[in-house]
């Protein structure tokens, strides 16, 4: 579904060179759950953009599902992040003034469901994320694993076919941290694809495989 080939991303800062991602090759079948891990500064944050489409690489291919994504209009990538990607954030990126349910029907609303229907699939994946009674809470008034719950619920509103998740269990304890990735790997079970990013090898673990990212490079586990 992913396919990856030669990409490369360098940043310039005050006339100084920075090659955040140096030649990668990815590639990930439907259904995967893949962990990438590395060090601070190695590229994962750079990485995860591209392959969500909040960043494009310098050169290289990216094809999804079969289609090279390079001619790909701005507005055509942007259908494809509201639909076939959900993307979670390290600190959840949830609107502070926007309860639970209207940050999850953010996306929705988005796409052009009407408040009613966007409201009805909210509240239902409030509850598949645990969350049944904190509906009308603000992010505040909500504890940080109970945030990051909503932020999943919010990346699973599209029925995206790819989760991509920078640090989910970053900010979180390492009991809460245990629950999301339960609740990750259940949608795993049930088909969905999953690429997360972590510093914890703990966390990498529950994957089914592992790559990592140093120095711009990735390698397989075991490489
Ligand atoms: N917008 C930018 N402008 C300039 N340099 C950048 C930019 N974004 C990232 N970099 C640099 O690119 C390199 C890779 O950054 P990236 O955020 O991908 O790292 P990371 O692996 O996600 O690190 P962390 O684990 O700390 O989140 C770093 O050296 C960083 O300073
Ligand atoms: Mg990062």
């Amino acid at each position: 579904m992913i396919e990856i080939t030669n990409i490369n991303k360098s940043f310039y800062l005050g006339g100084e060179r920075i090659k955040a991602l140096d030649n990668i090759n990815f590639k990930v079948k439907k259904g995967e759950f893949v962990s990438i891990i590395g060090p601070s500064g190695s590229g994962k944050s750079t990485f995860m953009n591209i392959l969500g489409f909040l960043d494009v690489p310098d050169s290289g291919t990216y094809k999804l599902d079969g289609v090279n994504m390079e001619k790909a209009s701005d507005k055509e990538l942007a259908k494809i992040r509201n639909t076939k990607i959900g993307f979670i954030f390290q600190n959840f990126n949830l609107l502070n003034k926007l309860t639970a349910t209207e940050n999850i029907q953010v996306p929705l609303i988005y796409q052009g469901k009407t408040n009613s229907e966007s409201k009805k699939k909210a509240y239902k994946l409030l509850e598949k994320v645990g969350l049944k009674g904190r509906e009308e809470h603000l992010p505040m008034q909500l504890s940080g694993g109970q945030q990051q719950r909503v932020a999943i619920a919010r990346a699973l509103a599209c029925d995206p076919e790819i989760i991509l998740a920078d640090e989910p269990t970053g900010a979180l304890d390492s009991k809460t941290s245990v629950e999301i990735m339960n609740e990750l790997e259940e949608l795993n079970k049930k088909g969905q694809t999953i690429i997360i990013i972590t510093h914890d090898i703990n966390v990498a673990k529950r994957a089914k495989r592992i790559v990592k990212i140093a120095d711009g490079k990735l390698y397989e586990e075991g490489e």
